[in-house]
């Protein structure tokens, strides 16, 4: 499914805006990006050293914007009310339609935003955005096992355990085993 015609979505709660950032804000996912380098490591995969640029991010937010548009993905930022700090990120990626019209969420927050709720708030607007408005049926989500912080915030959205994969993700350089979870658009 093409979604030419759908409209950028923009969220919002009385503390933050949930929309995907255009290429010329490429400054704020880098000062993001730099200020969580370590709080981020453990649990993403190695980065390059570009992936700290303007030029990187330039050009990740164009390929994020025409993804969104061909119906892949849906890269969704957390932003301060006055656009400029990125609290966040959550990303539904691999959409996949057909009898499946599932995909795949990862998240992830700046280390003083935690325990305030903030995850939350964005991923149960967001949620409800792919289910009523792309249509999506289920949305998948991962965690390392170790990873409780992670595992409660998905606990309390309401997505389901389904097993445990084994060497599922390379993480930080190396294969790890995931605690596999989904939530189903069941009304
Ligand atoms: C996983 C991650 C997003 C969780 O962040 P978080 O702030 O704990 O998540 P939430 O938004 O659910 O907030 C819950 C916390 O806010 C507190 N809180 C405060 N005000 C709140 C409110 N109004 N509503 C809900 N929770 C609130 C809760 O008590 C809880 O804190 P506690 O765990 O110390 O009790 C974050 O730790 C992170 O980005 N980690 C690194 C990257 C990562 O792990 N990514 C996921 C890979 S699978």
């Amino acid at each position: 499914m093409r979604l030419k015609r759908q409209k950028l979505p923009r969220l919002y709660t009385d503390r933050l805006q949930v929309r995907l950032l255009e290429p010329h804000e490429a400054d704020l996912m880098v000062r993001f990006r730099d200020e969580n380098r370590d709080h981020l490591e453990p649990w993403e995969p190695l980065r390059r050293a570009d992936f700290f640029t303007e030029g990187f991010w330039e050009i990740h937010l164009r390929s994020t914007l025409r993804d969104f548009r061909e119906g892949a993905s849906a890269c969704f930022v957390l932003l301060s009310p006055s656009e400029d700090e990125v609290l966040g990120v959550c990303n539904y990626t691999n959409i996949v339609r057909g009898t499946f019209q599932s995909c795949q969420l990862g998240y992830a927050l700046a280390e003083k935003h935690q325990r305030k709720g903030v995850m939350f708030e964005a991923l149960s607007l967001t949620n409800a955005y792919m289910f009523d408005d792309l249509g999506l049926h289920r949305i998948m989500a991962g965690y390392l096992p170790h990873n409780e912080r992670s595992g409660k915030l998905l606990d309390r959205l309401g997505f389901e355990k389904e097993g445990l994969a084994r060497k599922y993700l390379k993480i930080n350089g190396r294969w790890e085993d995931h605690l596999l979870t989904s939530l189903i658009n069941d009304p």
